[in-house]
């Protein structure tokens, strides 16, 4: 499948599907089988410094009737240290992409020598930089709202790391291009949109919120068209300079192709997959489609990228 070749910024990878971070990424063999049945990379849960328990149950909570998922699952992870220790467990074909949290540029540099020095094995596509979890108090969106914190931390962190930095984007805010511009000047080498929407759910029987954090993030089939007017919106202000990779509710190929068009050169998948038995089904039909799509138009994914802004 030549065909779906994709570059983002100098990183090249063999198609433009990348699974989403904090979803059946949490073991090295999950990650792994999923880049072995076929996606381009795969992206790791969020890694801290320290360990974090992340929030009491209820944390995920499935919503069929809107193909949704809600979670507060509150950036659980085994801290650095574990995780750069198991790092080197994974096979070094693997196109990896470790996501990282932290609540200053600090602590985002600390947790990236960590990883570095008790991983001296596995060579990673990018570092993710969660900007954009809306439910972990003092992290992720704390930080991802203010253009100054996020300029900061940006151009700290590519001071220490030659990995490529790309930048995650939260939705829960007035103008996501206020914060890709500033990841930008500081050097960021792809931007990633969107993470979950801030959301809630509450019972009318008990009268309280579900969620043991009450509020939570919302993913999946609903969220589709914010990410898609994220990316619409980044792209019209950034233009081609920056890679975009375009994520939220995509479910289907023709999902990937409207975020093609709106701008992004590759697309992450999470939620989709907790509705298929075995996530070779999703992915096999994903590329079967995309590329199909592709020979009948007679484009190439290049061509087709930001096409909707002509
Ligand atoms: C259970 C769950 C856990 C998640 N954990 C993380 C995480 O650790 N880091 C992160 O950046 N995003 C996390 N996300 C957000 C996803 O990576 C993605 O941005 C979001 O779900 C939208 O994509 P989707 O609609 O394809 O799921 C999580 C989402 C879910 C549902």
């Amino acid at each position: 499948m030549k065909i779906l070749k994709t570059t983002i910024g100098n990183v090249e990878i063999r198609n433009p599907l990348i699974l989403a971070s904090g979803i059946l990424g949490s073991t090295y063999s999950s990650l792994k089988r999923l880049f072995h049945e076929g996606l381009g990379a795969v992206t790791t849960k969020s890694i801290g410094f320290k360990p974090r328990k992340g929030y009491p149950n209820p944390s995920v909570l499935y919503l069929p009737e809107i193909h949704s998922i809600i979670n507060a699952v509150g950036l659980a992870n085994p801290g650095c240290v574990k995780f750069g220790k198991e790092l080197q467990k994974i096979d070094s074909d693997v196109k990896l992409i470790v996501s990282l949290y932290a609540s200053s540029p600090e602590e985002f540099v600390s947790v990236i020598d960590c990883i570095r020095r008790y991983n001296k094995k596995t060579e990673l596509l990018a570092f993710e930089l969660n900007l954009s979890c809306p439910h972990a108090k003092r992290l992720g969106i704390a930080v991802g709202t203010d253009p100054e914190i996020v300029r900061e931390i940006v151009k700290k962190v590519k001071r220490t790391s030659r990995i490529p930095i790309w930048v995650k984007l939260t939705p829960n805010i007035t103008d996501i291009t206020k914060i890709g511009e500033a990841a930008v000047s500081a050097g960021a080498n792809a931007l990633v949109a969107i993470n979950t929407v801030k959301a809630m759910l509450i019972d009318i029987r008990t009268k309280k919120p579900i969620l043991g954090n009450i509020r939570g993030g919302l993913s999946g089939q609903a969220i589709k068209p914010v990410g898609l007017r994220a990316i619409y919106d980044l792209y019209e202000t950034l233009g081609s300079k920056i890679p975009l990779i375009g994520l939220g509710g995509i479910s289907k190929w023709e999902d990937v192709v409207e975020y093609i068009l709106a701008g992004a050169c590759a697309v992450e998948i999470g939620s989709a997959f907790t509705n298929y038995s075995s996530p070779n089904i999703l992915i096999s039909k994903l590329l079967k489609g995309l590329e199909s799509y592709l020979i009948h138009e007679e484009v190439s994914l290049e061509e087709l990228r930001g096409v909707a802004h002509e």
